[in-house]
């Protein structure tokens, strides 16, 4: 069997003519192709506005810039993430202060958010990073109720789930990054991700004024808006002090941003991408139904999080028995199993701030016990059947 890794991106030579299009057009970047895949995303996610970015961590900064994360500010998230989540609040000099994960779903726990913000006078924290790990979609309705409470800001970490949905009180489906209960959303378009760009990611909300904010962090902190300008026309128009209008050339640069622009052959990749999107996310959900029916009452399962409708299934995780010896046997089989996450509190990093083992139970012993299998949506069937087999000759079952 030809190796077989837990993830794979798929690019079709529609993608491939689609950015040789665009590299023979007018614009690398900063052309038509960026809005247009902003537009596009925002519709499949039933959001209003989006904006494109270079990648997932540099939307998740974007995010905590244009929410004011100052130094000194306390923001709560989950430790079984990719560090990115957590380290945009660092970037902004805020303090990261994890809270344990639901030992069944993986995902933050919001009895353990309660009790964090039960514990300290309102105003000690000042927002919230749920994350949709492995595509499972969290209960943001309820996130944002306890939000509410404590005036606290969301931002979803949706880079597992475009595709993914929960169903709110009113049983009114609801998908990740709609922005309906979070203030922001952000995806990555990494390969392994449902879309690729190569490098790329993307802030989707329906708050206008975060919107335009976002723009403008993007690109420096500049805008090429007249309504929005500072300076006076005569001063932009170099001393003209009858003129109405601003010159063509005037930008101005109103705060500090950054260069955090995605390319237009990257959004042009994602564009087609996009097109399939549907198709693989139902491709990873009949992957899932199989594995969920293969691993059924076995005894080396200790749990699993795939059950769940709405799962996007960026990674599907179980977590067993002897997990380390499964992953050297597998990789002696070819399959290249992952391990998601380390539990970013304990990572060197954040053990500085006093972070130690023992402090978030329920992701410690889920570290010690999970490991990703295959899941990309041109994972054959046989394939499929072969990494069942290979788990199950493991353990004998
Ligand atoms: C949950 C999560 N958040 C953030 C990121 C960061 O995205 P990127 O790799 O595009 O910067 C990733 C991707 O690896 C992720 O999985």
């Amino acid at each position: 069997m030809n190796k077989i890794p837990y993830g794979r991106h798929n690019i079709t030579e529609e993608d491939i003519q689609a950015v040789v299009e665009t590299l023979k057009s007018d614009f690398l970047t900063q052309g038509p192709r960026i809005q247009e895949f902003e537009d596009n995303f925002a519709k499949y996610i039933d959001c209003k506005y989006a904006v494109a970015v270079s990648n997932g961590t540099a939307a998740l900064h974007l995010c905590a810039m244009a929410l004011n994360v100052k130094p000194g500010d306390k923001v709560i998230t989950t430790p079984i993430t990719f560090v990115a989540s957590a380290n945009c609040v660092r970037y902004c000099g805020g303090e990261v202060v994890f809270a344990d994960i639901d030992p069944t779903t993986y995902l933050l726990d919001i009895n353990s958010v309660r009790a964090l913000l039960e514990a300290s006078p309102k105003g000690t924290y000042q927002g919230i990073i749920p994350v949709d790990f492995a595509g499972l979609a969290v209960n943001l309705e309820q996130f944002r109720k306890l939000a509410d409470e404590y005036g606290l800001w969301i931002i979803e970490d949706a880079c597992h789930a475009p595709g993914g949905y929960f169903h709110d009180s009113n049983n009114s489906e609801h998908l990740c990054g709609n922005g309906e209960y979070a203030d922001l959303a952000i995806f990555s378009f990494h390969p392994v991700k449902h879309i690729a760009c190569g490098e790329g990611g993307i802030v989707t909300t329906n708050d206008v004024t975060l919107y335009k904010e976002l723009n403008k962090l993007r690109s420096h902190g500049i805008t090429k808006e007249d309504n929005q300008y500072i300076n006076s026309i005569e001063f932009a128009t170099g001393g003209y002090e009858d003129e109405k209008e601003y010159p063509g050339w005037y930008m101005e640069m109103q705060e500090l941003g950054y260069n955090y622009r995605i390319t237009d052959f990257q959004a042009a990749l994602g564009n087609s991408q996009l097109k399939r999107a549907e198709s693989g996310l139902a491709r990873r959900r009949e992957i899932a139904a199989v594995y969920n029916k293969a691993f059924e009452g076995k005894s080396y399962i200790l749990g699993q999080s795939g059950f769940v409708e709405g799962h996007a299934y960026h990674l599907y995780v179980i977590e067993v028995k002897e997990r380390f010896n499964l992953y050297k046997y597998l990789r002696g089989k070819n399959i290249f199993a992952q391990i998601h996450y380390i539990p970013a509190h304990l990572m060197p990093y954040y053990r500085q701030f006093g972070w130690k083992e023992g402090d978030l139970p329920n992701a410690e012993r889920y570290y010690t016990r999970c490991i990703s299998i295959p899941m990309f949506p041109t994972l054959t069937d046989k394939e499929q059947e072969y990494v069942i087999e290979t788990i199950n000759s493991f353990y004998d079952e």
